[in-house]
């Protein structure tokens, strides 16, 4: 959304505060034993604590409030009972909401305990990725090339991109203009960032898959050649410098 007063960016602010307090306090409640739901239930419960609503749940009618994505399941994994975590699982939380009108969006990848699958190099990578793209983009930089960035970095960390999923502009509702902030560069977009602007800019960093595939649930997304994608996403500001990081809150880079 473009910011055009004070109280659309407090606005802003405190959506972007609490979507990040909720993934940072998930990802400590996160541990082999517990199962998605109670994960899920847990976040769910510090979303209302703040009086905010869900945005999967209340826009999409997702079967969840928080979407959780567990080894090979690419993104909007379904919170289950019969999913129980367990040591070296890689998992992805992203949680997204609304508060007083305003929406953010912001997620992250880890590993559950100890990393006996070595996972970590492409959560990394996918976390110093996010940065590096970020770092890039203020008032009038092209979208696609922060695309050619993100693509780029991949492939010399020896990792490739998912191609079907993309950042997005947000704030006055989950996906709006500019919709396609994509994870590789596209010649023919000319679009760029504009000052003032809210955006959730995320990476979809792989093993193995490019394209990302919806199964029989309508819900949850796996790669089409298998493998692992680590997701890190940040709801950021577009200033005529760097950006400010609307949900630092989730201190997914520390
Ligand atoms: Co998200
Ligand atoms: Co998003």
């Amino acid at each position: 959304m473009s910011i055009t007063k004070e109280s659309e960016l407090v606005g802003m602010q405190r959506v972007s505060e609490v979507v990040g307090t909720t993934l940072k306090l998930m990802r400590e409640y996160a541990k082999a034993g517990i199962s998605t739901k109670e994960l899920d239930e847990y976040g769910a419960n510090i979303l209302k604590s703040f009086g905010a609503k869900s945005a999967p749940y209340e826009t999409y009618g997702f079967p969840g409030y928080t979407c959780i994505s567990v080894n090979n399941e690419v993104a909007h994994g379904i919170p289950s009972e019969n999913k129980i975590l367990k040591e070296g699982d890689l998992i992805n939380v992203d949680v997204s909401a609304e508060l007083n009108g305003f929406w953010s969006d912001n997620g992250g990848s880890f590993v559950i305990g100890e990393d006996i699958n070595n996972h970590q190099p492409l959560v990394d990578a996918s976390k110093n990725i996010l940065r590096k793209a970020i770092n890039h983009i203020k008032g009038g930089v092209k979208i696609a090339d922060i695309g050619y960035i993100i693509e780029t970095e991949a492939k010399k960390s020896g990792f490739k991109v998912i191609k079907n999923l993309a950042g997005h502009g947000v704030g006055g509702s989950l996906h709006e203009k500019p919709e396609n902030i994509l994870n590789y560069k596209v010649r023919s977009n000319r679009e760029r960032f504009r000052k003032n602007t809210t955006v959730a800019i995320e990476t979809f960093i792989s093993t193995n898959s490019t394209i990302a595939v919806e199964l029989n649930d309508q819900w949850t997304l796996v790669g089409n050649k298998g493998g692992y994608v680590t997701q890190h996403e940040h709801t950021i500001l577009v200033t005529d410098n760097s950006p400010v990081i609307l949900t630092a809150s989730n201190e997914i880079w520390n």
